[in-house]
């Protein structure tokens, strides 16, 4: 059985992506209908064999949706996800979820109230680096981390602010746009209290909204990350760096076939412990050695598959009562939250308490 979809908003994101990941024979949804206030988009939508829709209200009061996709500009996810949610329907919004914590909040309170399931399309949980990286660190190859650095630095202004996404209402900005991906993807995988955020935004090219971001996460675990999206940046520092106490990793590239790997192997390390009191300095020269020495590549081909259509084949399974929710509206709103503590950590230069 395929669960009907009704798009809010028919732009690039949905035309493209939604629509064409839903025609995928192993996603059990089909589109049925579209609202978007640009005719243009609303033929487009009819050229795909949708029903579109010229308001709001006569898209609602169709109805006969299982899911309502709300793909509009960042300031209409609010409004939009509560008036499907409260016409009886269950919503997944775009990413960012909302501009602020304020709006994430009365969406997450509307879902409760309405019973109607909630949850953002944070699709990037499903890359293939980020997916290898999680499973590396889950697998202990570098020991226990301390430093998880992710980073997207463009060399040619891939990211650029335009359109609507250089105005500040319309919740425009780097940080909001692939900074909300990477915080995301590194909050998912660090599920531990959070101490503190520092952060640095500001903007270079754009005139009203941020499009450099560096957040710096610590945990009270003692474990920090640190999120950096840089739009434009003619050296391209790696994707992932990770720290551990057995040794680090990076992986240069978001689609780099594998991980490289610096260990210390463990009958050294035991001995390292073993001299550490013996003779300082002959256990320093052992110590670089090790590093030195051994380099591995880590074995991707036991990593989950990965592709952003699971995000939706789960979804399915939520809709059929098989699977559990994997984007959860309280992970999101986590992650809001620390978008918001790093803007204010950059305006006020100040690390903020969690
Ligand atoms: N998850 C991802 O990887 C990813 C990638 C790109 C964009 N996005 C997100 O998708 C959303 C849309 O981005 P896009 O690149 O498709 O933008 P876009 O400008 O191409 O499309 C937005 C569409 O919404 C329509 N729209 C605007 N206001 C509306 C309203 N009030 N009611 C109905 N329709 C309205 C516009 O006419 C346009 O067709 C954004 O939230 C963006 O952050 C996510």
């Amino acid at each position: 059985m395929a669960f009907k979809v009704g798009f809010i908003g028919f732009g690039g994101m949905i035309s493209g992506y939604h629509l064409g990941t839903i025609c995928r024979d192993d996603v059990p949804f089909e589109a049925v209908a579209a609202f978007d206030i640009d005719p243009n988009r609303r033929a487009a939508a009819v050229e795909k064999g949708l029903i579109a829709y010229d308001t709001l209200e006569d898209f609602l009061s169709a109805g006969g949706y299982d899911l309502v996709v709300v793909g509009t500009a960042n300031n209409y996810h609010c409004e939009m996800a509560c008036r499907a949610m409260e016409a009886g329907f269950n919503v997944m919004v775009e990413k960012p979820a909302a501009r602020n914590t304020v709006e994430l909040e009365k969406m997450i309170e509307t879902s409760e109230k309405t019973g109607k399931l909630f949850t953002v399309h944070q699709n990037r949980r499903w890359d293939p680096d980020f997916l290898k990286i999680r499973q590396a660190i889950e697998d202990g190859v570098i020991g226990k981390p301390y430093m998880i650095e992710s980073r997207i630095h463009s060399p040619n202004g891939n990211g650029d602010m335009y359109g609507w996404r250089a105005m500040n209402d319309h919740g425009g900005g780097m940080l909001l746009d692939w900074g909300v991906h990477m915080l995301d993807q590194v909050l998912y995988m660090i599920d531990e209290p959070i101490k503190t955020v520092s952060a640095n935004v500001f903007s270079l090219w754009s005139e009203e909204v941020d499009d450099y971001a560096k957040v710096i996460i610590t945990f009270r675990s003692g474990l920090a990350a640190q999120v950096e999206v840089v739009t434009y940046s003619p050296i391209a520092e790696a994707r992932w760096n990770v720290y551990g106490d057995r040794g680090a990793m990076t992986m240069q590239e978001m689609g780099a076939p594998a991980i490289h790997v610096r260990r210390i192997k463990e009958d050294r390390f035991a001995k390292h412990q073993a001299d550490a009191f013996e003779d300082y300095k002959v256990v320093m020269r052992e110590h670089r050695r090790h590093f030195i020495d051994e380099f591995e590549e880590f074995d991707t081909d036991k990593t989950p598959g990965g592709g952003w259509h699971s995000l939706y084949q789960n979804l399915g399974g939520v809709l059929a009562g098989t699977e559990e929710l994997i984007v959860k509206p309280a992970q999101v709103l986590r992650c809001m939250k620390v978008i918001e503590a790093a803007f204010k950590s950059s305006r006020e230069g100040v690390t903020v308490q969690f």
